[in-house]
């Protein structure tokens, strides 16, 4: 007998998704950890950052793997830049390398198109090459900054396809969430 395929479903994060999110950024390899903050930090600082999302504001994207958070986007327009925004990427230590960060960075490029953001930044250290191919990957213009290296992707305006797809995908989480309730319900006796 064939195991079975693992489920992969991608999907906006909304606030009820917070715990995830905070055990997603928490259990990260302590290598990944300093790539993403490009730093060490705390727990606590992790937990806050959490904590202090604003979701009116900022889109995450989650990828989920037989149910669990396993590869976040997080953009972050940028209050002083109009028309820009801030990327960040994870991707859990076993799972990368399967070209799970390229698509979650591909589809915050859409959603930010349909927003007419013109310009997303990533920042990673220099020596992040994964990021750093993630991001020439999907168009990004790199360059390096002492200890920082700093990608630029231009995104045109939003076209039929991008609309159709973020409309799309948000029905799709739609009737998922619709599924899932109704799985969760207790059995009617009749
Ligand atoms: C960066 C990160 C999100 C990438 O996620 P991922 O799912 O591994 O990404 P993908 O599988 O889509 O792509 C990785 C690419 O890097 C390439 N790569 C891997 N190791 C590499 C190396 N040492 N040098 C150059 N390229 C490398 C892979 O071959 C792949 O490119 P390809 O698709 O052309 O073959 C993930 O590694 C991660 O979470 N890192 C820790 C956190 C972090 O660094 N975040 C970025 C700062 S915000």
């Amino acid at each position: 007998m064939r195991a079975s395929e693992p489920s992969l479903v991608m999907r906006r994060l909304r606030a009820g998704d917070l715990p995830a999110l905070t055990h997603h950024l928490l259990t990260l390899a302590p290598e990944d950890r300093r790539l993403r903050f490009c730093g060490i930090v705390s727990d606590e600082l992790i937990r806050r950052h959490c904590d202090n999302i604003d979701w009116q504001r900022k889109i995450l994207i989650g990828c989920f793997v037989d149910g669990r958070l396993c590869g976040v986007a997080e953009m972050a327009p940028l209050a002083d830049a109009p028309g820009t925004a801030e990327v960040a990427l994870t991707v859990d230590h076993d799972l990368q390398g399967q070209g799970i960060g390229s698509e979650l960075l591909r589809r915050v490029i859409v959603l930010a198109r349909n927003r007419f953001m013109h310009t997303l930044h990533m920042v990673c250290l220099p020596e992040n090459m994964k990021m750093r191919r993630v991001a020439q990957k999907n168009g990004a213009k790199l360059s390096i900054h002492g200890t920082e290296a700093a990608g630029r992707i231009k995104a045109p305006w939003p076209s039929y396809l991008t609309l159709a797809e973020e409309s799309l995908s948000e029905s799709l989480d739609l009737v998922r969430t619709a599924f899932d309730t109704v799985s969760h319900q207790p059995a009617r006796h009749h």
